[in-house]
């Protein structure tokens, strides 16, 4: 019988996260006057042990215990080998994937929603705000608020609030409030709605919205909290990346490719971080974050100074970005909808340490259709994505004859995303591709920002 299931044994869960920062130079974040912030500038948005770490270059920070306990509810996640996937592509490839569909809410999420709930009630915060896209993590941060005792409210971009009213539900049953966004609450919202009042919305405008409600509660007790972008998410999720090294350890094999999907890069940056670690000290392995043709930020982007939201209210961040007032079209993997990119990833593809891929929608659902018509699970719209990449590249090993190591983040399962499927077998979804018209003219709002400097991490 061949091993699909590589187990990491409980005792053997990382202890520590990954910082990236120790290996790697980057721009810093611009306040208002056009000066990098300090870390008492956040503090009305974050609790200042989670600025700490936003700014930490320390290279290993040690995960809390009681963090641990409750990431071991689901954790380590399986590693597994997509045999069936294999056959039906007849590759020589050999296809693993990180299965984080396993976590309560079904996705990659919890594993910085857990630490960012923990690090808040430390810090003596009572409510978390936050945005979410798709709504895997608006569903996440409320698991991790009811973990500890905190109160919750989302902001969901409108069109997957209508798309995915179970995501509600499911927020609701955590103890978590989840309003649709743009909402009248605010007054980015209202700023949207006056703009368009049929906005499908967007994750900018989201955001907006959580850290206005955050910082307009004058009591002190609230903060928001972000699923993505930021270093200190992308450090959490630095887990996935190092069971999966532990994993490879046990069968005596190591990736020629990972892949993963990326919206904000949080899902790709937890799997391939660590082996971004090891290509900056020599191995060669290639590091592919996808996203969709239809929010081509990394690909076809560029690298800039913007804000994270699309009223302005975050500190001007170095990355690739569609810029902030892009709203892009309602295509359903809502995670993906994204106008810019974590400045982590979008320096690593500023040095070609990564090397970001785009497909189609079409692209993507076939490859999610084969996936769980071999591998049985269903993948979420956003993990299709990753997958649709896998298939290219197990098409090219067929090609070239050769037998790649790949790996996946198969970040979350889309049984909540079932009507997206339903669309996909009755024809109804189409592919999206961004005109170099209106590329540029998302664009202008950026225009007069300071531009950042080349930076090389590398020797
Ligand atoms: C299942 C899933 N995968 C991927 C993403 C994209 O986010 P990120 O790039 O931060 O991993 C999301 C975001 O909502 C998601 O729900």
């Amino acid at each position: 019988m061949n091993h699909r299931q590589i187990i990491l044994p409980q005792s053997e869960m990382p202890r520590q996260w990954y910082n990236i920062l120790a290996d790697i130079k980057m721009n810093p974040p611009l306040g208002p006057d056009g000066n990098p912030i300090a870390p008492k500038d956040l503090a009305p948005v974050f609790p200042m042990n989670l600025i700490e770490q936003e700014v930490s270059s320390e290279r290993w920070i040690t995960i809390p215990e009681p963090v641990m306990d409750v990431l071991s509810i689901w954790r380590p996640s399986p590693m597994m080998r997509a045999i069936s996937f294999e056959k039906a592509l007849d590759t020589p490839a050999k296809i693993y994937y990180k299965n984080e569909g396993v976590s309560p809410p079904g996705s990659h999420k919890p594993n910085t929603a857990i630490p960012q709930a923990y690090y808040n009630k430390e810090f003596g915060i009572e409510r978390m705000t936050t945005e979410t896209g798709a709504g895997q993590w608006g569903s996440a941060l409320s698991f991790a608020c009811a973990q500890f005792g905190l109160s919750c409210r989302v902001y969901m971009v409108r069109i997957s609030f209508d798309q995915k009213p179970y995501r509600k539900a499911m927020m609701e049953t955590w103890g978590g409030q989840c309003v649709a966004s743009p909402s009248t609450e605010t007054k980015a919202g209202r700023d949207a709605l006056a703009r368009d009042p049929n906005t499908p919305g967007s994750l900018g405008i989201a955001i907006s919205e959580a850290i206005e409600a955050a910082v307009s509660d004058t009591s002190g007790k609230t903060r928001y909290s972000l699923g993505s972008v930021l270093n200190h998410v992308m450090l959490h999720q630095t887990i996935i990346g190092l069971e999966a090294k532990k994993q490879f350890d046990m069968i005596g094999d190591y990736p020629d490719i990972v892949i993963g999907c990326a919206g904000g890069g949080s899902n790709f940056a937890g799997l391939a971080f660590p082996f971004v670690s090891d290509k900056i000290h020599g191995r060669d392995i290639a590091i592919y974050p996808v996203e969709p043709m239809a929010c081509p930020t990394m690909t076809r982007a560029p690298f800039v100074y913007d804000h994270g939201d699309t009223a302005g209210y975050t500190p001007l961040m170095p990355m690739h970005s569609l810029g902030h007032a892009f709203v892009p079209p309602p295509i359903h993997a809502g995670g993906l909808r994204y106008h810019g990119m974590a400045p982590t990833v979008s320096q690593l593809i500023t040095e070609g340490l990564c090397e970001p891929k785009a497909v189609t929608q079409t692209e993507a659902y076939e490859a999610g259709v084969l996936w769980a018509r071999t591998e049985g699970f269903i993948p979420a719209p956003e993990t299709t994505n990753a997958l649709a990449q896998v298939v290219k590249e197990a098409r090219q090993a067929k090609e070239e004859g050769r037998e790649k190591t790949i790996v996946v983040s198969w970040s979350g399962h889309g049984l909540l995303d079932l009507g997206a499927y339903d669309r996909y077998f009755s024809g109804e979804l189409n592919d999206i591709a961004m005109s170099d018209d209106d590329l540029q003219k998302s664009q202008a709002v950026f225009a007069d920002y300071p531009k950042p400097k080349p930076m090389k991490s590398t020797p």
